[in-house]
């Protein structure tokens, strides 16, 4: 019969229909399928989430064999060439391109919302002089729930949508303030002059001059690196957006969980983590020997491998290319030779190959962003705040979701069995 998967189970004889739609079928349709009557149900394991769709989307499409991209159906490249990251943000928000006015009064309200309430400037000086900026980051976000807690009315569009242009608007000032507070500056507050990337340089970069002016290549650059990174579907940190968010918490507090998820180096701290791979190289002649170690189980290639892509990944082809314009103005970061021998030898070699494991967005990010004059220890920053766009497009997207409930995944219980608590005398 079409469109079901007719299952036998062997142990009891008994022949089930389990309807197939969308080329998936319903995990808990499953559950009918029982060796007894007290047997609880079929249930699947799937660690990781590898062979899971734990939603439906119209947000992001990718096809990893293929390396395509899109973002509510327009390509990566076509974003990056021709949009900016403002208008791509509304795109993945709200289904499609906004009309002039809609762009424009959309630019207007983020740019309203810019400034942050002294008392998070406050809160942000209690951080130790060298903390990390991505602890700052998330934790600010965090605090924000405190500040606006009309955002716990979360089944409310109005208040969701006005929370939406908060955290837009308001993460660069958290970001740049974190850079700020870490090298011992003064705070710079937003200008409302300049573009959404031209402002976040002001508030990073200026210094004592009355009105600073980004320059118009970087700021391109930045805008586009943060296009490429506005959504991913159902990434690791898109994924604790969701779950948090499944049990009705503030999109503050949930962003906030989202950005500790990005932290980690196998996710948003890749790129961070690709630049002291780098440093450690030091050398294109240390190439093949630390090739070897990779191959040997000796750590990871970081920047190369992904879950989804199995070709080379859209967003890092066009990151390549922004690369050249940067260098163009900045001059050419000394890593990227190294980067490049890499990617040379890895391309090549058969354990890569055989893996399907080719750079990702992170593996040339970073370059960028170090010659842009970002420490590293921004890097996550940078990809946390153009990320705010697509977790916050995913939670809208969940909360309007009928299918959607509290995330609670089943386990498979492989501790003891009921046992008898033992006195400490007798243990
Ligand atoms: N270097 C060396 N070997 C690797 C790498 C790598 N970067 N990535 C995967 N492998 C090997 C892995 O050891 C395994 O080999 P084997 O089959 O012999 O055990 C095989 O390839 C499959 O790896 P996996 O860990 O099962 O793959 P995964 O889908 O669970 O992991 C990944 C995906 C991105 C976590 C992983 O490729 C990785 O750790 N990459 C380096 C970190 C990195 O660049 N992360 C950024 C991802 S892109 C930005 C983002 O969306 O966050």
């Amino acid at each position: 019969m079409a469109d079901t998967l007719t299952i036998t189970d062997n142990r009891t004889g008994k022949t089930y229909q389990v309807p197939i739609e969308s080329g998936s079928i319903k995990a808990m349709d499953l559950r009918q399928i029982k060796a007894g009557a007290d047997d609880f149900g079929l249930m699947t394991y799937d660690p990781a989430f590898q062979n899971t769709a734990a939603c439906r989307s119209k947000i992001t499409y990718i096809d990893g064999d293929k390396g395509i991209l899109l973002y509510r159906g327009y390509p990566i490249d076509q974003l990056a060439e021709d949009s900016t990251f403002l208008e791509t943000a509304y795109l993945i928000l709200f289904g499609e391109l906004p009309k002039a006015g809609e762009l424009d009064e959309w630019t207007r309200k983020i740019t309203m919302h810019t400034m942050l309430h002294e008392n998070i400037k406050k809160f942000m000086e209690g951080f130790q002089y060298d903390a990390h900026p991505m602890g700052i980051f998330l934790s600010t976000v965090g605090a924000l729930s405190t500040i606006y807690p009309d955002a716990k009315k979360i089944h409310d569009e109005d208040v969701r949508r006005l929370q939406i242009l908060r955290l837009i608007a308001k993460v660069p000032s958290i970001a740049a303030y974190a850079y700020r507070h870490s090298i011992g500056r003064p705070y710079i507050y937003p200008d409302n002059d300049l573009s959404f990337t031209g402002n976040f340089l002001n508030m990073l970069f200026k210094m004592t001059e009355l009105k600073y002016r980004p320059h118009p290549v970087l700021e391109r650059a930045l805008d586009i690196l943060f296009i490429l990174h506005a959504d991913h579907e159902q990434n690791c940190s898109t994924s604790a957006m969701r779950g948090i968010g499944s049990s009705q918490a503030d999109p503050y507090s949930a962003l906030a969980g989202a950005a500790a998820a990005l932290y980690g180096p196998l996710h948003g701290g890749a790129n961070e983590a690709v630049l002291r791979m780098l440093q450690e190289i030091g050398s294109v002649r240390n190439v093949p020997a630390f090739i070897q170690k990779v191959k040997g189980g000796d750590g990871r290639l970081m920047g190369f491998g992904h879950r989804v892509y199995k070709s080379y990944d859209p967003r890092a082809k066009i990151i390549k290319k922004t690369a050249d314009q940067v260098f163009s103005i900045t001059g050419r970061n000394p890593l990227l030779d190294i980067a490049l021998e890499l990617e040379r030898i890895a391309l090549e070699d058969d354990y890569f190959v055989s893996r399907k494991l080719y750079p990702n967005v992170d593996f040339y990010s970073g370059l960028i962003y170090q010659a842009m004059g970002f420490p590293v220890d921004m890097f996550a920053v940078l990809f946390a705040m153009a990320r705010t766009s697509g977790w916050l497009a995913q939670w809208d997207e969940m909360l309007r979701d009928p299918d959607q409930k509290i995330a609670r995944p089943r386990q498979l219980y492989i501790g003891a069995a009921r046992r008898d608590y033992t006195p400490m005398s007798a243990r």
